[in-house]
């Protein structure tokens, strides 16, 4: 199970640099992509395929409720309105507490507590572009 692991990290770390990112981040974003798999099953990363929840594809830096053709809730098309942008900022705290950032938003997702793979994740969506 170990050497499985191992292999799998070896195969992130892999094409995580080919992608060219720095060192260090490339290390977060690999981590990130693993940290992913909790939101796959309503999100992809890719652009224009929307599942459950709106594609994450460019979403660092993306306006909330921009997503043309998806049904977003009455609150969140509410606060894209009302300017809220998903800075890296504002993203960790919409998957911290989602029904805090949005409340009576159709997220059914209860929010990753721990920090550091919020910011695994966050890193990882920001090479999704
Ligand atoms: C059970 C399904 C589900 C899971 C799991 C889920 N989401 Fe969502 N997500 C949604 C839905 C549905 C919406 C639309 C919410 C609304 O309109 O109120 C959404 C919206 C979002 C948005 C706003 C996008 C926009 O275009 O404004 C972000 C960002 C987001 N999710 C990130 C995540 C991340 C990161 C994870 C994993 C940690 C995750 N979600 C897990 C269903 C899910």
């Amino acid at each position: 199970m170990k050497k499985l692991l191992m292999g799998v990290a070896a195969v992130a770390a892999v094409s995580a640099s080919m992608m060219g990112a720095g060192a260090a981040q490339a290390a977060d974003a690999a981590a990130g992509k693993d940290v992913f798999k909790v939101c796959m099953a309503c999100h992809t990363a890719e652009q224009g395929k929307n599942k459950v929840g709106p594609s994450l594809f460019g979403v660092v830096g993306r306006p909330a409720a921009s997503i043309e053709g998806f049904k977003y809730s009455g609150p969140m098309k509410e606060k894209g309105a009302g300017g809220l942008v998903w800075t890296a900022e504002n993203l960790d705290a919409y998957i911290k507490a989602p029904k805090e950032i949005v409340p009576g938003g159709t997220m059914a997702f209860a929010g990753l507590k721990d920090d550091a793979k919020r910011a695994d994740l966050i890193a990882f969506l920001a090479e999704q572009k």
